[in-house]
Formats: structure tokens, sequence, C-alpha cells
């Protein structure tokens, strides 16, 4: 497939200094990573580049601080990428200035350094001009391997491609090739698999997605602000009350555009949230006051999963229950089997519906699952990426 921008293989890397903007986003538990998916997501960018005699040297944000925290330094993140690669890799104290341009000046061909979060400075997400030359300063390309951050137009996904010469990364090009198929005339009946917690994230996506999927099976906390609409009477279930409008709007328009919503017709529910608490199942409409809805029931898996069987695409985000808790994780992992055992071609975005293929022992060759959350359903659904339309160089 031919990408519409330049791309790392056909660069000329002898020895130059290079910065790579990746996603190192990652969970951290008492001050380590505590999964390191997208670390080793970016190995073969970071390898090809080590190869070549590169100075590399790694830029990403982490969380999203107000100011220096200490606690979202990107050294915990360096020395996990030093035991994957097997190699020291050195912290910078900073990501711009004086000090970080004499700490990359020291380095030798074949080094990796990874800079200080860019989300320490503020001027990072103004997509500042200054601070993109800042960042620029000490390099000669740069490549972004970032997929996860696309979506955000910030100095180090737009801004610092007018100051180096600039190309995609290996996993933006696997992502791109991959992603492609859910916008360039996917196979039908194409199936969108909805959940996770953040209404506010998820409900601006799903009307491009209406452009071409024929049916969303919605579960997971983002359900309760579709059922609240028809009357449904969800106890403490999560409602994002700001988002009940569009909820309300997105399944008109569904319905005018001939798609179906599926909504759970049972849950799992518990008074307490925590790991191996009380539960039991009710109907959807039973769910009584001071219990909340944690986990889709065992008739909402089964109706998931007789749809699911005729999918040839599925696009799936979010998890269909409190993930985090087990049991709750249950309609998670049955649905991750469903979606192995079809026949589709499958894009999963996030996290933690990613991780649900490693929990129930599963790795289909059916599945893609992105490293981008955000991004994946920003593209999936039609809109335009600005750290990609940035590489396009328009
Ligand atoms: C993500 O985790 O989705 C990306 O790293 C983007 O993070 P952000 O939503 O804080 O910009």
């Amino acid at each position: 497939m031919a990408l519409p921008f330049p791309c790392l293989q056909d660069q000329q890397i002898d020895g130059r200094r290079v910065l790579v903007r990746v996603d190192f986003n990652v969970p951290l538990k008492d001050g380590a990573v505590f999964d390191d998916g997208r670390i080793r997501s970016a190995l073969p960018t970071i390898q090809h580049l080590i190869e070549k005699n590169a100075i590399v040297a790694l830029a990403s944000h982490l969380g999203r601080p107000k100011g220096v925290d200490e606690s979202l330094r990107l050294k915990p993140v360096a020395e996990r990428l030093g035991e994957l690669l097997g190699k020291p890799v050195h912290s910078a104290s900073g990501c711009i200035g004086a000090e970080v341009e004499d700490q990359v000046a020291g380095l030798s061909a074949g080094d990796v350094i990874v800079l200080d979060n860019l989300r320490f400075h503020e001027a990072e997400k103004k997509n500042d001009p200054e601070f993109a030359k800042a960042l620029a300063k000490p390099f000669e390309l740069f490549v972004q391997d970032a997929f996860g951050s696309l979506h955000r137009a910030h100095a180090s996904t737009d801004a610092i491609t007018r100051e180096l010469p600039s190309c995609a990364g290996l996993l933006v090009q696997k992502e791109m090739e991959s992603l492609s198929r859910l916008v360039e005339a996917p196979e039908h009946p194409y199936k969108v698999i909805i959940g996770g917690k953040k209404a506010q994230e998820k409900i601006g996506g799903l009307f491009g997605l209406l452009n071409h999927a024929d049916e969303f099976l919605i579960g997971g906390g983002i359900s309760y602000t579709f059922l609240v609409n028809k009357r449904i009477s969800v106890g403490n279930s999560i409602v994002a009350e700001e988002w009940r409008d569009e909820a309300k709007r997105f399944v008109e328009e569904a319905y005018h555009k001939g798609a179906s919503v599926i909504l759970p017709k049972d849950v799992q529910i518990t008074q307490e949230l925590k790991e191996n608490p009380e539960s039991v199942i009710a109907l959807i409409n039973k769910i009584p006051d001071g219990w909340e809805g944690v986990d889709i029931g065992p008739e909402t898996t089964k109706d998931f999963r007789r749809r699911l069987k005729e999918a040839k695409t599925i696009f799936w985000a979010g998890p269909l229950g409190a993930f985090e808790f087990p049991p709750f994780n249950t309609g998670t992992l049955e649905i991750a089997k469903a979606v192995a055992e079809s026949d589709a071609f499958v894009v999963v975005g996030g996290g933690e519906s990613g991780a649900a293929f490693a929990q129930a022992g599963l790795s289909p060759d059916n599945v893609f699952v992105s490293t981008g959350g955000g991004a994946a359903l920003e593209y999936a659904s039609g809109k335009t990426l600005p750290g990609l339309e940035a590489l396009k160089g328009e």
C-alpha cells in the first residue's frame, strides 16, 4: 500500500541525530512501568535506527501533568526500554535546552536517549513553534512513530514537522495499513463494539462511524447514558448527563441511516466496585437503587456473540465492564473470544480491550490491536489526524 507521506525506510540515516516522537504514555505502578505494550510497539523503529548507526532520541508525553510532576518523569520508561533492547538507554534531564543539547552531543552512533516528559512544558500542547524549534535544535531528522498521539495537534506532532525533514516510523505505517481498511471499502456486515467509561471521548466519534458501519453493540460504562434516555432506571451506574442529548441524537441518526444500535438486555450489578465483591445478574430494567451495572450479563453476551458471528469487519473500542475488577472482565473476555472466532477483519483500539486477548490466552491472526484508543476511533470515524496531515507537508 502506498502511504501518502515519507517513510523511514526511504531516509538516509547513517550517523545522523534522529528525534523520534513515540507514544510512551504507559501506565506506571510503584514507580515502574506496569504495561510495556506501547514501548514494545516502538521497538522496530528504534532497532532500525540503531542498525543504521543513528543517534536516537525518543520524545513522549506521559499523563496530563500541569508543570513538572516528579511522578511522571520518563526515567522508568527509559529503564524498561533498556531491558527490552538489552543495552543501556540514557535518560535526559529534560527535553529542550542547553543541558539536553550537551547530552545529545556526547552520544555515539547507535546510542539511545529518552528525553523527559514533553508535557512538563505548556508550550507542547499549545503547538508552540518556538518550543518545536528548541526541541528540533540538536537533531537532523524527525521520525513520527507515536500513532496514539496523532489526533493531537501539539508541538511534537505538528509544529516539529516544519523544523526538521520528517517521516513516518514503522509503527505509524503498520497502524495506517490496518486502520485504512476500516474506511476504504470495508467488507459488510461491519459491526462496531463500543464500551469503556468515558462517554465524552467516545460518543462524538460514533457519528462518523455511521458512514460505514451497519450495527453498533454498546456495552460497558457508556451504555448507561444511552439506557437512561430510554427511561430505564440504572441505579448508581455511571451516566454522563452532559452527553445524553448527543447519545439521543446518535440513536436517531443511526435509525435514519438504517444502522442498528444494540444495548444490553441484562447486566451484572454490585453495590461496591472492588475485587470479588457480591454481585448478581439483573435484567436491564430491574437495576435497584444503590446498585450499579459493572459488566454485561449472560443474555447480552449471547446476543452480542450471535451478532458478531456474521460480521466481516469489526471495530472494537473499550471494555464491556469494569475490566480491572475480576470477575467483571468476564463479558469483555467472552467478546474477545467471539471476535477471535469470527471470520471478520478486526481492529481493536485501546489498551483494555486489546489486553483482553492476552488475558483470554488468545493471539488471533484476524485481529489488529491498535496502540491508540483515541487516535484509532478518530481515524475510523473519518476524521483527519493532525499528526498525519503534518507529515504530508501540505
Ligand atoms: C493516549 O493514551 O490515548 C495517548 O497517549 C494520548 O494521550 P492524551 O489523551 O493525554 O493526549
